[in-house]
């Protein structure tokens, strides 16, 4: 089977890095070669994007730079780590991607569609992820377990509304797109789980027998 691209969706405290650990597990048993990254991130570079797309200025971040700096990080990953690891056949395992933007700064932020993939094709050129998870939740649920590890990031600090458009244009793209599983994250933990073996299960079925 040749590497695959397998991306972790959804709002802060959705489960994405409990899902991630599921996946790693899940990798391991398969004897699947992966490596990890996330986003905003995943080089020097890209981390410290990171920083500053979540650290609070002392001006507004227009959402247009906060789109830019995304789509920043996201080349030097893509260049740097993602295509070179794909092309040595290894896994790659993504705690959010391109899907992310499209919600955040096109549904949260309200920019474009086609500013999104004008850049998207800018910076992907022709990767696109072989499988996304997408945990579905109800961001007041999100946000409240995000809350109960602490700070909340200049993002985490938007308003409700904001994470109610993020999660609307999620589900849209999720219902467009057969690559997106769509998991509902409000279920209690081993649900969730049982849910996402299910879909990885499906997945490497249907990869093994293409
Ligand atoms: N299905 C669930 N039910 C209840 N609590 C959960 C569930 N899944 C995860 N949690 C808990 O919610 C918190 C957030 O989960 P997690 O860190 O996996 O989310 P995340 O999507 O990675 O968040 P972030 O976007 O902030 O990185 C953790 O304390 C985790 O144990
Ligand atoms: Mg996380």
């Amino acid at each position: 089977m040749t590497a695959k691209f397998i991306v972790i969706e959804g709002l802060e405290g959705a489960g994405k890095s409990t899902a991630i650990a599921l996946c790693q597990n899940y990798f391991h048993q398969k004897k699947v070669s992966y490596i990890d990254v996330r986003e905003p991130g995943g080089t020097p570079l890209a981390e410290s994007l990171r920083d500053l797309v979540k650290a609070e200025h002392k001006e507004t971040m227009s959402a247009e730079a906060e789109l830019l700096i995304m789509y920043a990080a996201r080349a030097q990953l893509v260049t740097n780590i993602i295509l070179p690891a794909l092309d040595k056949n290894t896994w790659v395992l993504a705690d959010r991607h391109d899907l992310s933007s499209q919600a955040y700064q096109g549904g949260g932020r309200e920019i474009a569609d086609e500013t999104l993939t004008a850049l998207s094709k800018i910076v992907l050129k022709d990767l696109k992820p072989d499988l996304t998870i997408y945990l579905d939740l109800d961001p007041t649920i999100g946000l409240a377990r995000a809350a109960k590890r602490g700070e909340l990031d200049r993002i985490e600090q938007e308003h409700l509304s904001f994470f109610q458009r993020t999660r609307a244009k999620y589900l849209k793209i999720a219902n467009t797109d057969d690559s997106i599983k769509t998991v509902d994250a409000s279920q209690n933990i081993d649900t969730v789980h049982k849910s996402v073996i299910d879909v990885l299960d499906e997945f490497f079925q249907t990869e093994v027998n293409k």
